[in-house]
C-alpha cells in the first residue's frame, strides 16, 4: 500500500469558505491551533488536521476504530467500486464545493476530487478514527468533526453537491437543514442499501433488516427537489470469511455482535460464499 500523504492544512483553510461556527454561524477564521469565528468561539484543529466543528451537548461518536478499519478493507477490495463510479459520475463536472455527510474516511468524497479537478470537498463526520484517515484522503478535502443531527457547520447556499452515503442525516429532521445549506441548482447524492442487500448474511446471521423503500424515501426527502435519477447498483461478490465478516462489522451490526461470536457463526461457511451488494444511487436537484 502508497503511505498516504501529509495532511494539507490548505484544505482546511480553502473550506472556511463555506464553514461557519455551529454555535453562532459567524465565519471562521485560522488561528493558531484552531479556527475562531468573529464572535470569539474556538475550535480546535486535532494534529492530524480535522477541526471540530460541533455545536451543543452532541454525543455522537460514529464508527469506532474496527469498524472503520472493516469499511477500508471492504473498500480497497474494489466491492464497492461500482457504487462509487455512480457517485462520481452524479458529481456535475462545474461543481465547486462538495459536502460529504456523514462521510467517513472520505473514501468517496476524495474519489470524486480526483475526478473532478476544480472541485473542493468537505467530510462531515462524527468519528475521530475517520476523521483522522479523512483528514489525510485528498489535498483538496478538509475533514470537519460534527454531528449531523445537530446541525452542518456550513453556511446558507454554500455547497453545490452534498452526499450522504450510507450515512444518517435523512429524512424531514435532515432535510431542512441540507436545504439551507445547497447553493440554487445544487444536487444532493444519496446512497441507501436495498432490502436484499447482504441478503445471504442478513438470513443466516439474524443480522439488522434493512426496511424496503428507502429509494423511495430518499427521492421524497427534500421537497420540491427534482429526482435526476434513482439508480439500483447490485451484484453478486464472491468473497471469503474474511471479507465476509468486514462486510457485517463496517456497520451497525458491529454495534449488536461481537467479531469472535461471527467468527465461529462462519466457520463451516464455504470459501468463497455469494454476496449481494445491493444499493439505490438516489440524484437529487433543487431548484
Ligand atoms: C456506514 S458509514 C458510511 C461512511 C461513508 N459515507 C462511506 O460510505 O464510506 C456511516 C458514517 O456516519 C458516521 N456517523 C454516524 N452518526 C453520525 C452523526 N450523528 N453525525 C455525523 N456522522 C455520523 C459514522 O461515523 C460513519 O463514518
Ligand atoms: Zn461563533
Amino acid at each position: 500500500m502508497t503511505p498516504a500523504p501529509p495532511h494539507d492544512p490548505d484544505a482546511l483553510t480553502a473550506a472556511l469558505e463555506i464553514l461557519e461556527c455551529p454555535l453562532c454561524r459567524e465565519a471562521l477564521e485560522r488561528v493558531d491551533g484552531g479556527v475562531r469565528c468573529e464572535a470569539g468561539h474556538h475550535f480546535d484543529v486535532a494534529r492530524q488536521g480535522y477541526a471540530s466543528l460541533r455545536g451543543g451537548a452532541s454525543t455522537a461518536t460514529g464508527d469506532t476504530v474496527p469498524m472503520v478499519e472493516a469499511r477500508e478493507r471492504v473498500q480497497a477490495s474494489g466491492v464497492h467500486d461500482a457504487i462509487a463510479a455512480a457517485v462520481v459520475d452524479a458529481v456535475p463536472t462545474d461543481a465547486r464545493w462538495l459536502v460529504d455527510l456523514g462521510g467517513g474516511t472520505g473514501w468517496h468524497a476524495a474519489r470524486a476530487l480526483v475526478a473532478r479537478p476544480a472541485l473542493r470537498g468537505v467530510v462531515l463526520d462524527a468519528s475521530v478514527p475517520a476523521l483522522r484517515r479523512a483528514a489525510r484522503a485528498h489535498e483538496r478535502l478538509a475533514a470537519v468533526g460534527s454531528d449531523v443531527w445537530r446541525g452542518i457547520p456550513v453556511g446558507d447556499a454554500g455547497v453545490d453537491v452534498a452526499l450522504r452515503v450510507f450515512a444518517p442525516g435523512g429524512g424531514e429532521r435532515g432535510a431542512a437543514e441540507l436545504e439551507r445549506i445547497l447553493a440554487p441548482g445544487a444536487r444532493v447524492v444519496i446512497v441507501v442499501p436495498e432490502a436484499d442487500h447482504h441478503r445471504e448474511l442478513v438470513e443466516a446471521l439474524g443480522l439488522l433488516r434493512v426496511p424496503a423503500g428507502k429509494a423511495e424515501e430518499a427521492a421524497a426527502s427534500i421537497p420540491g427537489a427534482r429526482v435526476v435519477s434513482s439508480t439500483r447498483v447490485s451484484a453478486v461478490h464472491e468473497l471469503g470469511r474474511e471479507e465476509l465478516l468486514d462486510l457485517v462489522m463496517m456497520g451497525p451490526n458491529a454495534f449488536h455482535h461481537d467479531r469472535s461470536e461471527l467468527v465461529d457463526r462462519l466457520a463451516g461457511w464455504p470459501e468463497p460464499t455469494p454476496v449481494t451488494i445491493a444499493v439505490s444511487v438516489v440524484v437529487l436537484q433543487v431548484a
